[in-house]
């Protein structure tokens, strides 16, 4: 990827422990690029008002970026319509919608949905949640120790209960990109709807929610160059009007009166409560665009590179293990050293000014499958380079040699 690219991210530039930053914790959330800044500082300077509900001119002008926001992530995504985006704080928002609104109006006691056993807690935690109250049990769809899911488990865990599968398209831990189409397709042939947590995907991999015909989608701006706190839900029309109201408040409704049950907006709105992210949103159509420009297969082809390199240039770490090892998989590096607690990685590489994450992730039954409780993880995105692979590399040879 081009110096121009990075110098586009100004946070790129900061010193940490007096070292330049070495950027590696993409996959908690990505750096922001100074267009998806400068959309947010223009939005507060020129355009901030409340949506939907004034007739000034500020209202005005927010109300049509925000909405412009959604059409923008509409044509991203390309869903069929608009009234299919609702505008979420993020994933992990969006699978709670569905839990609280499908879910606790269509489970009923018996029924079973479908995960997989490397989702981030967000698509495991709400069911659980739901399950103990609504008493439908989880079924698991197990992986192979390289990191595929096992689809052949899969087609055997549906029964005449199942009602709803929900899987990970990219896997935080891992990388893993799922076949989503293939594991829609099956749970389709079985009459059962599919969400698919897209939190991981849309920073590396083209969504295109009819081609692979999944039924619910959901992503974070945050994981892929836009703000935090905002993100989107997709659902397909004819599902979404099925499902009663999430939240209730302002802007969701049409009438309200003592004495009366009120009556709802229309779609989207009626899962909108209250007060959007404006500025949020402003963000993340600006990130959407940033994403469009640079073109997923320049993004693809230059993280791919990476993940060769990084791959071998790891493994040629003595006791080094790395989990997840996909053929389809995203630049994301989780491993051990034997004899070496990762916290310990983690802090060895923040003093030389390197990001990464260590622990669980957010993905506990994952960990569980392979007997650990956690690892190091280096997570790449489209500004990361060989330079910075090589340093990392050298700092974890550096650590071993006075560690072990
Ligand atoms: N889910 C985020 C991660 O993987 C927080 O780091």
């Amino acid at each position: 990827m081009k110096d121009t690219i990075r110098e586009m991210f100004p946070i790129l530039r900061e010193k940490i422990n007096n070292h330049p930053l070495i950027y590696m914790d993409n996959a908690a959330t990505t750096q922001k690029p100074q267009q998806v800044i400068e959309s947010i500082s223009s939005f507060y300077k020129h355009q901030n008002a409340n949506v939907h509900r004034g007739v000034h001119v500020l209202s005005q002008r927010a109300t049509d970026l925000f909405e412009k926001a959604r059409e923008e992530i509409r044509v991203f995504l390309n869903a069929a319509s608009s009234e299919e985006i609702l505008f979420v704080r993020g994933a992990t928002e969006g699978i709670n919608l569905v839990a609280a609104s499908f879910g606790r109006s269509q489970l009923k006691p018996g029924d079973e949905i479908i995960l997989s056993e490397m989702e981030h807690h967000a698509n495991v935690v709400p069911w659980q949640m739901l399950a103990r109250e609504l008493n439908f049990s989880i079924k698991v769809i197990p992986f192979h120790d390289r990191g595929e899911l096992d689809l052949e488990a899969y087609k055997k865990l549906f029964t005449s209960r199942t009602r709803l599968v929900g899987v990970v398209h990219v896997s935080n831990v891992l990388g893993t990109v799922n076949p989503i189409k293939e594991i829609s397709a099956i749970a389709h042939d079985h009459g059962v709807p599919i969400l698919v947590d897209g939190a991981q995907a849309l920073a590396h991999e083209k969504i295109d929610v009819q081609a692979v015909d999944c039924d619910m989608y959901t992503i974070s701006a945050h994981k892929a160059y836009g703000p935090t706190g905002i993100g989107a839900l997709y659902v397909k029309e004819n599902l979404l009007e099925t499902w009663p109201p999430y939240q209730g408040g302002g802007e969701m409704i049409e009438q309200v009166e003592f004495g009366k049950y009120p009556l709802f907006s229309g779609l989207p709105y009626r899962f909108e409560a209250g007060t959007p992210n404006v500025a949020g949103a402003v963000g993340f159509a600006e990130a959407l665009r940033f994403i469009r420009e640079i073109g997923y297969k320049s993004i693809q082809n230059h993280e791919k590179e990476l993940l060769a390199y990084g791959r071998e240039r790891l493994l040629s770490i003595p006791k080094l293990t790395l989990y997840g090892d996909a053929k389809e998989k995203t630049a994301i590096f989780s491993f051990l050293i034997d004899g070496i607690h990762p916290l310990d990685i983690g802090s060895f590489l923040d003093a030389r000014g390197i990001a990464v994450r260590t622990g669980h992730h957010c993905a506990q039954p994952l960990m569980t499958h392979y007997g650990i409780s956690g690892t190091a993880r280096a997570s790449l995105a489209l500004y990361n380079t060989k330079d910075e692979i090589d340093y990392f590399v050298e700092c974890l040879k550096e650590m071993v040699k006075l560690f072990i």
